[in-house]
């Protein structure tokens, strides 16, 4: 099984990046430790981030193909991107949608996703490890479906 996770504007900041909203750990630490976990889980996966709302879409429609899903922070696109939400629309693969902070505590404009109702689910606010346990949640959802 093949994942791709996909980064969106401003985690490339991660690490020094509002340290008391976003933690410590930087983008490198967060695709290492999806790294390990998906060794555990016996999957692959790649990883890539963008600042820019195209890129995120060009490289979601070229990863399609040759992946089984989707694990996608897509940082404040979330909250503006129908673009975005098209594209993995468009693909049709499954996506688990992961934040490192609780965005539903946080201001109300971050309180809407347009990624939301098209993800398998959504794990928010537990930093380094909502991408853990979205992956985790993503693997057995494939499986799960796989005859
Ligand atoms: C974020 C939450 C978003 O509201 C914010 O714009 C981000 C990061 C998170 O991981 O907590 O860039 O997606």
């Amino acid at each position: 099984m093949k994942i791709a996770v996909v980064h969106g504007p401003n985690l490339n900041l991660l690490g020094t990046r509002e340290p008391e909203v976003y933690g410590r750990a930087t983008l490198e630490d967060v695709n290492a430790a999806v790294a390990e976990l998906a060794a555990e889980l016996g999957v692959e996966v790649t990883s890539f981030q963008s600042n820019h709302e195209g890129g995120l879409i060009d490289h979601v429609h070229a990863a399609a193909a040759g992946v089984d899903g989707f694990m996608v922070n897509a940082g404040a696109y979330t909250h503006t991107s129908i673009a975005l939400a098209d594209a993995l629309a468009g693909v049709a693969r499954p996506y688990v949608e992961v934040h490192l902070s609780n965005v539903f505590a946080r201001e109300p404009f971050r309180h809407r996703s347009w990624l939301a109702a098209g993800a398998v689910g959504v794990i928010s606010g537990f930093g380094v490890d909502s991408y853990r346990l979205g992956l985790r949640a993503l693997v057995e959802n494939i499986k799960r479906k796989v005859p």
